[in-house]
C-alpha cells in the first residue's frame, strides 16, 4: 500500500469527528484501533497543521477474568452464603460440587470470618438471613468502572491475588489545527513547469518535507563490516602517505613467507601445526619478478609520487633475484653482513614449499626487496587475508586479515616508531600506548603494543611491531644506513570491538547472518 493511502480512512474519520466534537480522546473515540495506527494518522494530519494533539501516558488497572466473574456472580463467600441460603443447609462435603472448588475453598473461610454462616455438625447453616453486603464484589465493580486503584497497598494485594493487571495506556487528545478542513486538500509534491506557467503555484498546497523520515530500506547489496573497517584503515594509511601493496595471491613460497624474513627453516612457526602447506603444485619457482604484482605496485606508487613529485629523474638498479637467493642462504647458513647467522644446513626444498601465507609480511618483504632498486624513504601498507593452522574458538579462525605497515627511511629510531604508532592508533580512539619487548625472528627490537581504548575503557593488546633486522634487509641490497619499521595487527579485532561482536563466527564464515551484515551502520574510528 503506498504510504499516502495507508490509514486514509482513519485520517478521514478523525477529520469527520473533529467537525462535531472537540477535543477527541483516542481511547474513547477509537477504542478498537491500535496506538501505532492512531499515532501515524495523527502525525500525518499534524504535519499539515490540520490537527494538534497531546499525548498522555497513564496506567490503567483492569480486571482479570476471575475478577470479572466475581463482579458478575458475586464473591466466593457470597456464592457460599447464597448456596446455603437456597438450600437452608449444605453438607460441607458437597459444597465444592455446588459452588465450585475455588469458591468452596476461599469463600467458606471468608463467610465464616464475616459471620454470614456457621458450622452445624458436618453442615453449614446461615447466621445472616438478609442478603449481606458483598464488599469484595463492590470494590472490584468500582475498579472496573474507574480503571484505577488509589491505595498502593490494595493494588499490590489485588495484583498478588491475580484479580487485576496494570497496563500502560497512551491517550491522544486531539483538537483542530490552524489548517483544519474536512478533507485533506490535494497536495503537490513537486513544483512543476505546469504549476509555474499557469500561475497555480501561488495558491497551490505543497506537501511539507518530512526531514525526519528514515526512508524505506533498500533491497540492495551491503558492505561487510570487515570491509567497512578496512576502508577506514585504508583512509588512515593514505592520509599518511602510505602506498598500498598488492596482496592478491594467498599462496606464496616458503622463501617469501619465511626465509627472506630470516626465519630459520627449523623454526616452530614453519611446522605443520601452524602453516598450511599446498601440495599441488608440489613446488614453487625460485624467487623471480611477478609482472602482475609489479604492475599494481607501479600504479599505486605512481599515484602517490604524483603527490610528492620532485621532478628528478632517478637511477634504478634492477633486482638480481639469483644474488638475493644466494645471500639469503648465506646469511642463514654461514652468516653474512656482520651476522654470524644460524649456522645450519639450509635446504632449497624447504624454501620452495608452497604455503598459504601466514602473514602479509611476506608481501612487505617483496616490496622492500623491490625498493632496493631505488632506495628512498617509503611507506607501504596492506590489509588482507592470512592463514594459520590454529585451534578454532570464539576469537580465532584459521584465516583472518592482517593490517600491516612498513616505513623505510634513513636515520629512523625506535622512539620514532613509538611516536608513529601513537599517532596511528589515536586515529582509532586508542591512547596511552605501552610497549612490551617481544620476539620476532625478523625484527630487533620487537615490541608488542598495548593501548587504552577510550570507548571500551580498558587496556587491549593491539599489535606487534619492530625494526627489521639487517639479516633481512642487507641481502635485499638496501643501503646499510636505511632502517625499516614494521607493525601488524588484525582487522577482525577492531571490527569485533566496533560492532560489538563477541564470537568471530558471527562475523566471518557460514554462520554469518546476512540480514545482520546488511543492517550494520558505517563505522567511524574517532567516534565512540
Ligand atoms: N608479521 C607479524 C605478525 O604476524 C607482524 C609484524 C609485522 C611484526 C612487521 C613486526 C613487523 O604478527
Amino acid at each position: 500500500v503506498p504510504l499516502e493511502t495507508q490509514g486514509r480512512d482513519l485520517t478521514q474519520q478523525i477529520l469527520d469527528l473533529l467537525d462535531t466534537k472537540q477535543p477527541l480522546q483516542s481511547n474513547e473515540d477509537f477504542p478498537a484501533i491500535s496506538q501505532a495506527e492512531i499515532k501515524a494518522a495523527l502525525d500525518r494530519l499534524a504535519s499539515r497543521l490540520m490537527v494538534e494533539y497531546k499525548t498522555l501516558d497513564s496506567e490503567q488497572v483492569s480486571l482479570t477474568p476471575e475478577a470479572e466473574s466475581i463482579v458478575e456472580n458475586g464473591s466466593h463467600e457470597f456464592k457460599v452464603w447464597k448456596a446455603v441460603k437456597d438450600a437452608g443447609k449444605v453438607s460441607i462435603k458437597e459444597l465444592p460440587s455446588i459452588v465450585g472448588a475455588e469458591s468452596a475453598k476461599v469463600g467458606q473461610g471468608n463467610a465464616f470470618k464475616n459471620k454470614w454462616i456457621k458450622k452445624d455438625g458436618d453442615s453449614l447453616v446461615l447466621l445472616v438471613t438478609d442478603e449481606p453486603k458483598d464488599t469484595n464484589r463492590d470494590m472490584l465493580k468500582d475498579i472496573q468502572a474507574s480503571k484505577s486503584v488509589s491505595e498502593p497497598k490494595l493494588l499490590s494485594d489485588l495484583k498478588k491475588r491475580k484479580l487485576v493487571v496494570v497496563t500502560k495506556v497512551i491517550t491522544y487528545t486531539v483538537t483542530k489545527g490552524p489548517k483544519y478542513a474536512k478533507e485533506i486538500p490535494i497536495e503537490h509534491t513537486d513544483l512543476t513547469a505546469d504549476l509555474l506557467t499557469s500561475g497555480a503555484w501561488e495558491t497551490a498546497n505543497f506537501k511539507p518535507y518530512n526531514f525526519a523520515a528514515l526512508g524505506a530500506a533498500q533491497d540492495s547489496g551491503a558492505l561487510h563490516p570487515l570491509n567497512k573497517v578496512r576502508q577506514e584503515f585504508r583512509n588512515i594509511f593514505f592520509s599518511q602517505g602510505f602506498v598500498e601493496m598488492p596482496t592478491g595471491h594467498f599462496v606464496d613460497s616458503g622463501f617469501w613467507n619465511f626465509d627472506a624474513l630470516f626465519v630459520p627453516q627449523q623454526h616452530p612457526a614453519r611446522d605443520m601445526q601452524d602453516t598450511f602447506f599446498v601440495s599441488d603444485p608440489p613446488k614453487a619457482d625460485k624467487p623471480r619478478a611477478d609482472p602482475a604484482s609489479e604492475a599494481t605496485m607501479d600504479a599505486m606508487e605512481a599515484g602517490s609520487r604524483r603527490l610528492f613529485a620532485t621532478g628528478e629523474k632517478r637511477e634504478t638498479k634492477p633486482r638480481d633475484f639469483e644474488k638475493y637467493w644466494q645471500d639469503v642462504q648465506k646469511v642463514h647458513q654461514d652468516g653474512a653482513f656482520g651476522s654470524i647467522g644460524y649456522r645450519y644446513q639450509w635446504k632449497e626444498d624447504e624454501c620452495l614449499r608452497l604455503v598459504l601465507r601466514t602473514h602479509t609480511t611476506a608481501v612487505s618483504t617483496w616490496a622492500l626487496h623491490r625498493l632496493a632498486e631505488d632506495p628512498r624513504p617509503a611507506r607501504y601498507f596492506s590489509i588482507d587475508r592470512v592463514f594459520r593452522n590454529e585451534t578454532l574458538d570464539a576469537t580465532h579462525l584459521a584465516e583472518f586479515h592482517q593490517i600491516e605497515g612498513v616505513i623505510a627511511d634513513f636515520g629512523l629510531t625506535l622512539g620514532g616508531l613509538q611516536r608513529f604508532l601513537e599517532d596511528f592508533f589515536s586515529k582509532m580512539g586508542i591512547e596511552n600506548l605501552r610497549f612490551k619487548p617481544a620476539y620476532n625472528p625478523y625484527t630487533e627490537p620487537s615490541m608488542e603494543i598495548f593501548g587504552y581504548h577510550k570507548g571500551l575503557k580498558r587496556w587491549l593488546e593491539i599489535g606487534n611491531s619492530g625494526m627489521f633486522r639487517p639479516e633481512m634487509l642487507q641481502p635485499m641490497g638496501l643501503p646499510k644506513d636505511m632502517r625499516v619499521y614494521g607493525f601488524g595487527l588484525s582487522l577482525e579485532r577492531p571490527t569485533m570491538m566496533k560492532y560489538e561482536v563477541s564470537n568471530i563466527r558471527e562475523l566471518l564464515g557460514h554462520k554469518v547472518d546476512l540480514k545482520w551484515i546488511k543492517e550494520q551502520p558505517a563505522v567511524r574510528f574517532d567516534k565512540e
